[in-house]
């Protein structure tokens, strides 16, 4: 059964939603290790002044308690001399691996079509970040190959390079 989720865009009330995510050193491990407060601070401003009409960064709501549990979000990346979205999730921990972030992608992805701005959605996981590229297969991403991406800032990461087609006919997850 799916999980019963909504969306809704990333707000002031979320930071301390992040501070967990960001904080926790396991959850980190494929994302450059934990994040200091003034740095999840920052970030945090950051994505409240994210601009609408190149980014989508949504909390994922988990009913019936309406609790936050995560993030989905997309954002415009120039790649290979074009324009393309890139996207990105984080759960917390004791609701992983239940399809929430499966369900929040189908969602985003839904929103991301309707905007119809970009035909190639990206996702660039860590090659070592098993739960991620999970995802990704089974919401129906192609597999392109390794790159390598610097993330965090001033680290490179070897990373698998998935890609969605947004205008081939949705492939349920
Ligand atoms: C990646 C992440 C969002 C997945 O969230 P989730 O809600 O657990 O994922 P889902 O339950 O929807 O499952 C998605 C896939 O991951 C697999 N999966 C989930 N937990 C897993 C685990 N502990 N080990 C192996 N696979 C796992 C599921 O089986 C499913 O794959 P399948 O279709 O082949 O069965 C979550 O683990 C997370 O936040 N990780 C830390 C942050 C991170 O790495 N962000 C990504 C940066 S690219």
């Amino acid at each position: 059964m799916n999980p019963p989720v909504h969306l809704r865009p990333y707000a002031a009330e979320d930071l301390q939603l992040l501070e967990r995510l960001l904080g926790d050193a396991g959850e980190m491990a494929h994302l450059g290790g934990p994040e200091s407060p003034e740095a999840i601070r920052s970030r945090h401003r950051r994505y409240l002044a994210s601009d609408g009409s190149t980014d989508g960064l949504f909390t994922i709501i988990l009913e019936p308690e309406a609790t936050a549990v995560g993030w989905v979000g997309y954002w415009e990346i120039d790649w290979r001399g074009g324009k393309v979205w890139e996207c990105g999730w984080h759960l917390v921990p004791e609701h992983q691996g239940a399809g929430v972030a499966t369900a929040g992608m189908v969602l985003l992805l839904e929103v991301s079509r309707a905007r119809g701005s970009h035909r190639f959605m990206h996702a660039f996981p860590s090659a070592d970040n098993t739960r991620s590229n999970a995802l990704c297969r089974r919401l129906g991403f192609e597999l392109l190959g390794e790159e390598q991406v610097e993330y965090p800032k001033g680290h490179m990461m070897r990373s698998n390079d998935w890609r969605l087609d947004l205008l081939a006919p949705l492939r349920r997850a």
